[in-house]
């Protein structure tokens, strides 16, 4: 019997529902597969704990998760508490305590989904987008002096660093050279920021010629936005900047037809600490509570999770069970569908355990 210790922070808004939908899948996953186990315990951090405590997480938080082969986590932010306050106490604590530097956002467009321009003759699209997720534009340096005077300032350094560069940049080669296409494109933003963007080019090329097999280009990040939603089939592996890679997996995700369906992973390379798996999608309190959730992001970042665990099989088998359920169209609201949380999550159920997944 293999088991995993998964630590569950399901947070905020749709946060609980989505963590509950993926953990009874995990659990359908353990009775087919007959040989694994997840050892998932569950932590109440987030913003009613902030409510309570006045911080997101104990302060011994880190220490406590260290011993977890993962993290399962849900979503932060509500509509009372500034948002500022609720990602810097708990999901980038964790990432960068965690020095979870690379951030893998796969996007395609499942089955049964219809994409937003599906009637524009652009066509599919297969992409791996690596976030840098440790320094950059989130590197919370900068400040504020004369607050509510005439003269306030308000500064915000972006950070890049040779080492972070490289270890990103290495990262997102070795992923495209892993991929059938091998191919990466490197975004940037170096015509008008001329330091840290001019560096991170620099290194791009450098760390390139390691890998001679791969077949790289350089895109502006805002000429990007025009690549992705017009050529998606030139783009395969992508890299960009912590804050780059933020605003492109969001449309990303609506290109492939809903934000509801991204998985992210915040992944410790050399394994010194457990990584953190999460669906992109927020707290979406609009629809909190009302049993509408599409739980796929969970079920996709949980695969993302099985894959990092050394469980290749146990996650194709679960993706498969995924697309087989939206290829029947058992969709969710967001979809287009008119299915339920728990309805999306008893068909991944029942096709885990069909033999014809
Ligand atoms: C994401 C999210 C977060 C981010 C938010 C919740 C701060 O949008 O993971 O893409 O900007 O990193
Ligand atoms: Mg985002």
């Amino acid at each position: 019997m293999r088991e995993y210790s998964i630590a569950a922070i399901p947070a905020d808004g749709i946060g609980p529902e989505v963590i509950a939908a993926g953990c009874t899948v995990l659990a359908s996953l353990e009775k087919r597969l007959g040989d694994v186990r997840f050892a998932i315990e569950n932590f109440d951090w987030g913003s009613d704990y902030y409510k309570k405590h006045g911080v997101m997480m104990p302060s011994d938080g880190l220490e406590r998760l260290k011993k977890f082969d993962a993290i399962y986590f849900g979503a932060v932010g509500t509509p009372d508490v500034p948002d500022h306050i609720t990602l810097w106490g708990l999901r980038l604590p964790i990432c960068q305590g965690f020095d979870q530097y690379a951030n893998v956002r796969p996007t395609k467009i499942l089955p049964g989904i219809t994409p937003p321009l599906r009637n524009c003759g652009v066509g599919d699209l297969d992409w791996v987008i690596v976030r840098e997720n440790s320094e950059g534009e989130y590197s919370g340096h900068g400040g504020r002096a004369h607050r509510g005077l005439p003269e306030e300032v308000g500064t915000e350094v972006a950070i890049f660093t040779r080492v972070g560069v490289t270890r990103i940049m290495r990262y997102a080669f070795k992923l495209a050279q892993a991929r059938p296409r091998k191919l990466l494109t490197v975004v940037t933003k170096s015509n008008a920021q001329r330091h840290g963007m001019v560096m991170w080019d620099e290194i791009a090329a450098e760390v390139a010629a390691e890998f001679p097999d791969v077949t790289w280009d350089k895109m502006l990040v805002d000429a990007m936005t025009v690549r992705m939603t017009l050529k998606p089939q030139s783009l395969d592996t992508i890299v960009a900047t912590n804050l780059h890679a933020d605003i492109l997996s969001d449309l990303a995700g609506a290109l492939a037809g809903s934000i509801g369906v991204a998985p992210t992973a915040n992944i410790d390379p050399q394994r010194r600490f457990p990584s953190m798996f999460e669906p992109i999608h927020g707290s979406a309190f609009d629809i909190a509570g009302k049993g509408i959730a599409n739980p796929i992001a969970s079920f996709w970042t949980a695969a993302q999770m099985l894959d990092h665990l050394g469980e290749p099989e146990a996650s194709a088998r679960l993706m498969r069970a995924v697309e087989a359920v939206t290829g029947a169209s058992i969709l969710t609201p967001d979809l287009g569908g008119t299915a339920t949380t728990k309805e999306v999550t008893e068909a991944v159920c029942d096709a885990i355990h069909s033999s014809n997944v």
